[in-house]
């Protein structure tokens, strides 16, 4: 039988605001697909504490890491905020989930739909090389509600160099003014047009596949815009245009 945690050791946490952090932790055996999560734990008074988190490194790469915003009392995102370098955390084995290249049809154009610390799988899936084989371009869309929360524009811009013209990173930011950010929400500007128009490209379902991730109710009003524009949720025995993954 696999046993149930690994041990990780965290190597190093980066502090990006007051509540978003990313927590790199060494555990060499764990295994995983690009877009895969797996469970972290931690004994807080004397309870084990866990829950699911998206990995961010590609598979190839050696550390693991998980990208997380600290909710007001929610019980393992602080107690994570506060890890050092040097502390122990539970890893599960393997991965688990369905938000994975392999399970999304051969299409042309790819968008992947973020809120907030969801853009984490999409990275993942991004920094592995053979992701790019698969389509002509992808459209990585991240909504916040401030500017500060564009993390990780590091590794979008080591894309854009990589990727050029096949690579299209837009941004929301929904509560403060925000240059080269859209304002609003995505569902919205399916609707009027504005998130083709801002992509220069059109959402077909003969060329299209969309994945969503995040908050729930972002990944309801989303896919019913896109039903309204002829999409449809994808499953294995009847093939479609949405995938989806809830984080709470
Ligand atoms: C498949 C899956 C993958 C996930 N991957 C990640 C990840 O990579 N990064 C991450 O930050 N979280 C992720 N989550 C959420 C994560 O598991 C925890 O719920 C979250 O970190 C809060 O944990 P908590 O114990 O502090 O509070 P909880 O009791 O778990 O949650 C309390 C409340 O916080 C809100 N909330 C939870 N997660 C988020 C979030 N990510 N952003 C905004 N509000 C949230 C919800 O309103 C929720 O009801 C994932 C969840 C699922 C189901
Ligand atoms: N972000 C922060 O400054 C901050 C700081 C400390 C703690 N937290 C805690 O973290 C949690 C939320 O974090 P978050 O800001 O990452 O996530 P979030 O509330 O999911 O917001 C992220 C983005 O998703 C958008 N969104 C929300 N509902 C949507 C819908 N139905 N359709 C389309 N878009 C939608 C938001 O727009 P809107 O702005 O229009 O809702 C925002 O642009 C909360 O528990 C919060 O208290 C957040």
């Amino acid at each position: 039988m696999t046993e149930k945690w690994v041990h990780g050791e965290v190597v190093n946490v980066k502090h990006w605001t007051e509540s978003l952090y990313s927590v790199f932790v060494s555990a060499p055996a764990v295994k995983f697909v690009a877009g895969q999560y797996t469970k972290l734990s931690l004994s807080l008074k004397n309870e084990e504490v866990a829950r699911p988190y998206s990995f961010v490194n590609s598979p190839d790469e050696e550390l693991l890491e998980f990208y997380s915003v600290s909710v007001p009392n929610g019980p393992l995102s602080t107690a994570m905020q506060t890890l050092k370098k040097g502390d122990s955390i539970k890893v599960g084995p393997r991965g688990n989930g369905f938000l994975i290249l392999e399970e999304i049809p051969n299409v042309e154009n790819i968008w992947m739909l973020a809120t907030g610390t969801a853009i984490g799988p999409y990275l993942s899936i991004l920094k592995t090389k053979n992701s790019w084989d698969k389509f002509k371009k992808v459209v990585l869309v991240h909504a916040v509600r401030y500017k500060k929360e564009l993390t990780y524009q590091d590794t979008i811009n080591t894309l854009k160099e990589e990727y050029k013209d096949r690579f299209i990173y837009i941004t929301y930011v929904s509560r403060e003014e925000a240059e080269y950010s859209l304002k609003g929400r995505i569902p919205k500007d399916i609707s009027n047009g504005i998130l083709e128009e801002k992509a220069g490209l059109k959402m077909k379902p003969d060329n299209t596949h969309v994945m969503i991730c995040g908050n729930p109710e972002m990944l309801k009003d989303t896919t019913v815009e896109l039903k309204k524009i002829g999409l449809k949720k994808h499953r294995r025995n009847s093939p479609g245009h949405i995938t989806t993954e809830n984080y709470w």
